[in-house]
């Protein structure tokens, strides 16, 4: 028997702020079998691509219309040496990278190839620069080599090296974990090499380069405070932040602690809610990171970019530590959808968010065999596709009334209904997510403002919280239509299945 229902207010004719599709990005390091193997095989491969770009990769990421792509790191990119990775693919040098698995990278996937797949895929590029070991000129060169028009030295560079018209480059990272990886560096002292660097990312040719500074771990409110200050005065309403535009935060969950994180496929029920306690946390970073911003930029100017979420588990059993290779099951699923409620609630600072990783790496879209080659979409990448409807709607707030079931874990109260809602035009969404492991809950939609013309709706769930896809059982855990949905004097009565999550297409009718 469904659980008593919960009550769940949405006013309709009230849109708030619009959720950018850019909420839905992705990240491709070169770490693991993340590039080499998952998107790129090499033009020889008897893996169907174009010029090297695996076809069946881009055609299953094309389906979630993925809005940009953050490359070439990460850690690696304060390895990077973007000159490495020009020119004829035979001659190119190459270098050790440390920080994933300390194996030799030869450099056959570059700028070109990842404008390439960028074009392919038909996604902005976020290009992320090296502050932690390279020059304020390298990161200007590349820019210069990637967006001029004219006769300009990179721009002839360029075209020696087979590219006439000059790309696109939306996005650009000014380092990455600054304290971290990207150079230990103090947050005084990466605050003034942010507004350095970022100063020599010029825009060419009529290319508006939004840069995006490297910013917090988790709760480092401090970070984002002493970056904050450092723009001075950002009291008008009016025009772009400078020198940089966007800060980033880095949040991932795990179970257990960074030396034991937790096992992707084999956990406790109790390790289900720690997972998505930790998850919904995302939550409340955003509103703290958001109060420390908005002291400083009380209409919003900066934005916040969370360029690196998603679940952390421990390796595969048999695979390389330093290859960060790990199963996707339907918890990871629920990670997602919870940290895309947080993501809409907060649309008004958050302008862009990036899931490590795409392929093959951490919480991934797809997972590619490395012998047979064969592909398999997680029940992650289903969350992305079932949320395609909330890219650039606006934003609707959901007020969940009592009773709200929620359940204790870690000390803290989970609700265990995560909800949001965004409108377009004459259609609203409604994301529901059950994060019970056990019991399946009815749910009324209090839909204020408009009538409903029509509805249908879509559920991913499974038999089992650890249920995953393999090339042998593909769709163990895929969307499919969710017929417990009917009218009720409120709106309309959902039953969602047991760690379930539902979408709620509306068909928006006159004003009621
Ligand atoms: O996504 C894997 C790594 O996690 C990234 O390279 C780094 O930025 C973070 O620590």
């Amino acid at each position: 028997m469904p659980t008593e229902s919960a009550r769940v207010v949405i006013d309709l004719d009230l849109p708030g702020p619009t959720i950018s599709r850019h909420l839905y990005g992705h990240f491709a390091e070169h770490l693991g079998r993340c590039i080499y193997g998952g998107f790129w095989v090499g033009e020889d491969s008897p893996i169907p691509n174009v010029g090297g770009i695996r076809s069946d990769v881009v055609e299953a990421l094309r389906a979630l219309r993925i809005p940009n792509l953050r490359w070439p790191g990460g850690c690696f990119a304060d390895d990077y040496h973007w000159r490495d990775g020009i020119g004829p693919r035979d001659q190119r040098p190459r270098m050790v990278n440390s920080h994933w698995g300390d194996v030799v990278e030869d450099n056959s996937f570059g700028t070109h190839e990842f404008m390439a797949l960028c074009e392919l895929l038909g996604t902005d590029a976020y290009v992320s620069g090296n502050v932690g070991s390279g020059s304020v000129q390298e990161m200007s060169e590349w820019i210069e080599y990637l967006t001029r028009a004219d006769d300009s030295p990179m721009a002839a560079l360029r075209r020696e090296n087979g590219r006439d018209e000059p790309w696109k480059v939306p996005f650009f990272g000014i380092g990455n974990e600054a304290w971290g990886c990207g150079g230990n560096l103090r947050v005084e002292q990466f605050a003034s090499l942010a507004r350095q660097y970022s100063t020599y990312v010029r825009n060419h040719a009529g290319n508006e380069v939004y840069r995006i500074a490297a910013g917090a771990s988790d709760h480092d409110y401090n970070w984002t405070e002493v970056l904050m200050k450092s723009f001075g005065p950002l009291d008008g309403a009016d025009g772009p932040a400078g020198p940089f535009q966007g800060i980033s935060l880095h949040y991932y969950t795990m179970t257990g602690p960074w030396d034991d994180k937790g096992d992707a496929t084999s956990f406790t029920e109790d390790e289900w809610y720690v997972a998505l306690s930790r998850a919904a946390h995302m939550d409340e970073l955003l509103t703290r990171h958001g109060q420390v911003m908005d002291r400083y930029d009380p209409h919003k100017r900066v934005g916040l970019v969370v360029d690196e979420w998603g679940t952390w588990w421990n390796v595969e059993p048999g695979t390389n530590p330093g290859f960060l290779y790990q199963q996707n099951t339907l918890r990871d699923a629920l990670v997602a959808s919870v940290h895309f409620d947080a993501f809409h609630r907060h649309a008004d600072r958050v302008v862009m968010a990036n899931i490590a990783q795409t392929v093959n790496v951490l919480q991934a879209m797809i997972l590619t065999d490395p012998d047979t080659g064969a592909l398999v979409l997680t029940p992650t990448y289903h969350v992305f596709a079932m949320n395609t409807p909330h890219h650039d709607a606006r934003s609707l707030a959901a007020h969940v009334i009592a009773p709200e079931a929620s359940r204790k874990v870690e000390g803290k109260a989970l609700p265990l209904l995560s909800v949001s809602a965004s409108s377009k035009g004459a259609t609203a969404h409604v994301s529901l997510s059950n994060l019970d492991a056990a019991q399946e809950r009815t749910v009324v939609l209090d839909l204020r403002g408009r009538d409903i013309a029509g509805f249908s709706a879509q559920v991913l769930t499974a038999a089992e919280l650890n249920s995953h896809n393999t090339p042998e059982h593909p769709e163990a855990v895929a969307p499919r239509k969710l017929d417990g949905v009917r009218r009720h004097p409120r709106g309309l009565e959902v039953d969602l299945p047991a760690h379930s999550y539902a979408t709620v297409a509306l068909e928006l009718g006159a004003d009621d």
